[in-house]
């Protein structure tokens, strides 16, 4: 049983696929294939960018959303979400900030707020792309129109990150209202793709009615869409959602899945997440180990960051940029690697 499973980890290598029902022996796989898994993942994560972790300065600047994910804290009807929105001047100070830092990648995150509309999104990617013309710019701020996804990324804007949540229609019905469509995300996607961007999908680990199926859908979507990212995190309930009493996704697995994607995409860029770092003290260094190479840190200002509550307890809330920047440093030089701060663009054209 034993050698089988560690077969599975050196096909995986060798073919950087495997089938449905290989995928879900690995995901319960005995300690022995999950640390081959994990040390394969690791030669091929240094095989494509050496020990360089890339930096992305996170700004999340309005928890407003229209839309209502059962899983997520800041859904419309959350009435505990204290609502924020940064200004112009605000998002800018941001940025200004994180250039300081030398941070070369800015990711604008919101909820779906029709208060920034397609003029006003292109104004902010306007006036940063002037200032910072050495810079990359991300955009995740939910599903658009080809229209608008093609004039912001007119305006300067390089990547785009849309998890795909999940790969299974069934599934992503139970994690989301009625009015919200499996075809339109899947299609905002591809739109995204095709006009250009680096564009990043992903889902989270133990999310409610999730099966191993499912997570083996959600892995060969992944490698049929080709994206340039992934962004994988545990599931962490939300004490104002309906999925509060629900467990948080295991940190193994996400771990295990981690590998998985890096073998499957030997050249993607993989964030070691927020989430993992908050269900587990040493999930961001557990996460590099496994073959991510991103961390995400936040710029937004102190003073919202709390508000900014998408699952419960989520790390960094307190602390100024400047000393999440010294942290990361610390904690990915303790597993060998460094932080660079050049644009960092995927390698998986
Ligand atoms: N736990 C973990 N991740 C979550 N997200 C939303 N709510 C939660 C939660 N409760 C993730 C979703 C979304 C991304 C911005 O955050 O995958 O796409
Ligand atoms: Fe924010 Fe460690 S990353 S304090």
């Amino acid at each position: 049983m034993c050698s089988t499973m560690t077969d599975l980890a050196e096909k995986l290598y060798k073919e950087q696929t495997l089938s449905k029902r290989e995928l879900t022996e690995l995901f319960n796989c005995d300690t022995d294939t999950a640390e081959r898994l994990r040390s394969l993942a690791e030669k091929v994560r240094i095989e494509n960018y050496g020990c360089d972790i890339y930096v992305r300065g996170l700004i999340e600047f309005s928890n407003y959303c229209k839309r209502d994910c059962l899983y997520c804290g800041i859904r419309r009807s959350n009435q505990n979400c204290e609502r924020y929105r940064l200004s112009f001047d605000e998002i800018m100070e941001c940025c200004d900030e994180g250039y300081n830092l030398g941070f070369r990648t800015f990711v604008l995150q919101s909820g779906e707020d029709p208060y920034y509309d397609d003029d006003k999104i292109c104004e902010i990617i306007t006036a940063i792309k002037s200032k910072y013309p050495d810079c990359a710019l991300t955009l995740s701020i939910g599903e658009k129109s080809y229209d608008s996804y093609k004039r912001f990324y007119d305006c300067g804007a390089d990547r785009y990150l849309l998890r795909h949540e999940t790969a299974n229609k069934a599934h992503y019905e139970k994690l989301h209202t009625k009015s919200q469509s499996f075809e339109n995300r899947i299609r905002c996607l591809k739109d995204l793709k095709q006009i250009g961007y680096q564009t990043g999908c992903g889902f989270m680990v133990g999310s409610p009615y999730q099966t191993d199926e499912c997570l083996a859908e959600d892995l060969l979507f992944i490698k049929d869409f080709n994206p340039h990212m992934v962004g994988i995190g545990p599931f962490i309930s939300h004490k104002d959602t309906v999925f509060k009493d629900h467990p948080n996704g295991p940190v193994e697995l996400t771990l295990k899945l981690l590998s998985i994607i890096r073998l499957m995409l030997p050249k993607v860029l993989l964030p070691a997440t927020t989430a993992l770092a908050t269900i587990d003290p040493r999930g961001r260094e557990k996460g590099i180990m496994a073959g991510a190479n991103v961390v995400m840190p936040n710029l937004s200002p102190v003073s919202v960051r709390k508000k900014y509550q998408i699952y419960d307890n989520k790390i960094c809330t307190g602390d100024e940029s400047a000393m999440c920047k010294n942290c990361l440093d610390l904690r990915v030089k303790s597993v060998g690697c460094k932080i660079v701060t050049s644009r960092g663009d995927s390698k998986n054209v």
